[in-house]
Formats: structure tokens, sequence, C-alpha cells
């Protein structure tokens, strides 16, 4: 450990909940089986909001699962000590997550059916939201500053690394049959049709009352009063102050928090990383 991050492969991860051993076996072996559903994100894009989606698809709108187990259960994160062995117990099929870049994924993804979804999202509210993150958790170091926090992200010093990589790298899979490319912000616009196209995409069929109790349950206001969603059951050793993971909720909080010059600056790296992407692709452009 250095610099308040668990270093693997120029990667930094956060220290509490990982290890060298099991990133090391989980990018080197774990088997993704073909009826498996890997949801993909970069930290703060809306991961868990997807969960949640994803569990009340799978339950038919039912809540019983949503509102028994927690969120981080009922989708283990392949790269951490606990999610792992949680998942290589589990019998197929199964839910899971990784925030993993491209690079260090389990190569096993690539010759299985398994379904994927990426979930990108802005950037500067990636940047916002990940700095509220880290100051109310003790998983990183903590910034002393948004100012600090907005360097270490344009640098990539930061848990699971730069997302200019992170949206390079798995925008190459973006193409694959089993790979379903949404953003935050359509999810925003427009939930039910969204919600929709992932049932098309799972080959899930939702009855109009079904598909109404996803959207209900999975918005914003019933999430953050769900204590098995949002995260208000934390260990208190994994956070500064009392921390709920539905913070805002909403697209463009950047502009309430980063001055001029610093969405100046961002825009410049933005332009030089991100070349070659086809015009509107990223809803936030
Ligand atoms: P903000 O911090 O901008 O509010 P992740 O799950 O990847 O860590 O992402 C967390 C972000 O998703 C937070 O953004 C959080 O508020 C938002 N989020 C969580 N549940 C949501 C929901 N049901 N609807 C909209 N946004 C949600």
């Amino acid at each position: 450990m250095t610099d308040g991050y668990l270093w693997f492969e120029g990667i930094p991860f956060s220290v509490l909940g990982f290890s060298s051993e099991v990133l090391k076996e989980a990018c080197a072996q774990f088997v993704i089986k073909d009826e498996d559903t890997v949801l993909v994100t970069y930290p703060k894009s809306g991961t868990n909001w997807m969960i949640e989606i994803l569990c009340l698809i799978h339950s038919h709108g039912d809540t019983k699962w949503i509102r028994s187990v927690p969120i981080w259960e009922r989708s283990p994160w392949i790269e951490t000590d606990v999610g792992y062995k949680r998942l290589n117990e589990r019998e197929g099929p199964r839910l899971m997550s990784s925030h993993l870049p491209f690079h260090l994924f389990p190569k096993s993804l690539f010759t299985s059916k398994a379904k994927v979804i990426y979930i990108m999202r802005n950037p500067k509210d990636v940047l916002v939201s990940g700095y509220y993150h880290q100051t109310m958790t003790k998983l990183c170091k903590q910034p002393e500053s948004l100012e600090q926090y907005f360097q270490w992200f344009m640098q990539g010093n930061v848990s699971y690394g730069s997302w200019f990589e992170h949206i390079r790298g798995w925008l190459s899979m973006r193409d694959r049959e089993n790979v379903l490319l949404l953003s935050y912000e359509e999810l925003q616009k427009d939930p039910r049709s969204t919600i929709e196209r992932i049932c098309q995409f799972l080959g899930k069929k939702l009855s109009p009352e079904e598909l109404d109790s996803v959207l209900k349950n999975s918005s914003f206001q019933v999430m953050k009063l769900n204590k098995m969603s949002n995260y208000e059951m934390v260990p208190e050793t994994f956070i500064t102050k009392p921390f709920l993971i539905t913070r805002k909720g909403i697209c463009g909080d950047w502009k309430n928090h980063l001055t001029v010059a610093q969405a100046e600056a961002f825009d410049k790296v933005y332009q030089e990383k991100m070349l070659g992407f086809p015009k509107g692709l990223f809803p936030w452009e």
C-alpha cells in the first residue's frame, strides 16, 4: 500500500475491502458463465440504480428481494474480497457488478455469451459525485478540497484509475450483440423506454403493471428510503459521516460545483482524450 491506495497493475484501488491476492485471482481466473448478467461501470455512474432496476426486472416488479437483501449481496462485486467469494459460491444465473477497467477484466467474459450492461455518465457529474463519496467514506484517501480531487481525477489518481481510459476500453465492446451501452442521462430522461430496452436485451417480458412497479421502486425517492439499497447499513468502519449512496440523483450537478476555469480545463483534456468517437454517442456533449 502506498499513497492511501492499494495499487494493482498500475491502477489504484481502495485499501478497504480489496486485496492484491483476490484482485490477482479474480482478474486472471474468474469464470463468467453464459447465463450471467454483468453490470460494468466507472464508479459513480449510476451502478446501484441499475442494480435496483435489474433486481426488480428479475423479480417481475416484486419488491421482496430488494427489501430484504442488501444491494451489494444481490449483485456482488467481482473484484472485492467479499464479492469474489460470494460469486464463486453462487449458482447461476448470477447478477454481478464490476468497476474493473477493460484491460483487467477476467478474460472468460470474451468467450462467454453473458449479457453485459455498461452504464456511462457525464464525467463532470461523475467527478462531483466521486468527490462527495470520497469525503464521506474511508475507502480511499481523503481529498482536502474539490480542487484537489479535481486534480486527482484528471490525472486518473482516483479509485479504479482514469475515467477516460475506462470508457475508451469498454466502449470498444459496444457493437457486440451481448453488450448494452446505456447512459445515466437517458435513464433520467426516459426511464420507461430505457427499462423496456433493458428487458428486451435480457429477454424478459414484463406486464405493464410489472414495469410500473420497476419504475416506481427504482425511482430516486423510493430507493433513498430503502435501507437495503441506500447504503445506510454500511458498517461504520467504512464511513466518516452518515452516508447514503442516493445523494442528489440529478444530471448536471457539476454546474453547481466546478468553476468556469475548472470546466474549461476539463473540456480541454476531454477533447484530447475522447478524440475519434462518433458524434451523438455521448448524451452530455
Ligand atoms: P450523485 O452523487 O450525483 O447524486 P454509483 O451507484 O455508481 O455509486 O452512483 C451513485 C450516483 O447515482 C449518485 O449520484 C446517486 O445519487 C445516483 N443514484 C443512485 N440511485 C439513483 C436513482 N434511483 N435515481 C437516480 N440517481 C440515482
